[in-house]
């Protein structure tokens, strides 16, 4: 028994992890229930933890060794597998359907945020199974897509990256587009839009118009889990089997900041 209560949130995916303090170690037992709970329920939130930087790298490796991130401008300065998700800085919410670091061979198996400043209204994150959203193809469509791959490299058109990130990281990288989940067994949808440069094989204007559609009909309320954020929460998202947006809907004059690690994770499969 290792103490732990985990509570799901909703119908496809989501749980709430709870009698664990993130900032202290935690034995291989309890790390290992967390890391299978995440493969199980896709999205997991941890609430009221109280964070410094090395503590919150040591609770995100139970995902994965932390990766370094590609807009390296964002990184925090003495912690640089830490991104600052903060709009002041001039990033944008990422409002479109997406998962990270797509351009990686070995993207992240998890997204790990955890809620440093929330606005009191709005700037949630939306998670969608893309497990349940496989299950509710056509038999005929998820034959189509078992066969297809995307070429993935970084964002088209995206400002600011500096010169040494596009040089690293903006090399052809491609993926199935049905991923076989390294610990849950199961199959589900993987892309990310605007890294994917085309399908293997197809236009770019082809590659995009198809991922469009998909998405428009695969994405549905009930494979959605809102995370209304509290300060001191934690949400690990599994990148491996969902896809993620922010909600840009808050005052822009509050702060909302989030730290982000990735946890690198294996070559999709
Ligand atoms: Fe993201």
């Amino acid at each position: 028994m290792t103490g732990l209560t985990i509570t799901p949130l909703g119908p496809s995916l989501g749980a709430e992890v709870s009698g664990v303090d993130l900032s202290k170690p935690l034995d291989a037992g309890v790390r290992e229930e967390i890391a299978r709970a995440l493969g199980d329920h896709l999205a997991l939130v941890f609430h009221d933890q109280s964070l410094t930087p090395s503590e919150y790298l040591r609770a995100a490796s139970i995902f994965g060794p932390p990766m370094r991130q590609h807009y390296s401008q964002h990184n925090m300065p003495d912690f640089p597998d830490i991104g600052l998700v903060w709009h002041r800085n001039g990033q944008k919410p990422a409002e479109r359907w997406h998962t990270d670091h797509t351009n990686r061979e070995r993207p992240p198996a998890a997204t790990v945020l955890y809620g440093v400043e929330i606005p009191s209204e709005g700037g949630g994150t939306s998670v969608a199974s893309m497990r349940a959203a496989y299950q509710a193809l056509t038999e005929a469509e998820r034959v189509r897509l078992s066969g297809l791959k995307t070429v993935n490299r970084l964002d088209k058109g995206r400002e600011g990256a500096r010169p040494e990130d596009v040089e690293a990281y903006d090399k052809p990288i491609l993926h199935p587009i049905v991923r076989t989940h390294a610990l849950h067994g199961s199959k589900a949808v993987y892309f990310h839009i605007s890294k994917t440069e085309r399908i293997e094989g197809w236009s770019p204007e082809e590659s995009q118009a198809y991922l469009e559609d998909l998405l428009q009909r695969m994405i549905r309320p009930e494979i959605v889990y809102h995370h209304a954020w509290r300060r001191g929460d934690v949400l690990v998202i599994d990148d491996r089997a969902t896809l993620h947006r922010a909600h840009g809907d808050y005052d822009r004059s509050q702060a909302r900041v989030l730290w982000r690690v990735i946890a690198e994770g294996d070559r999709p499969i």
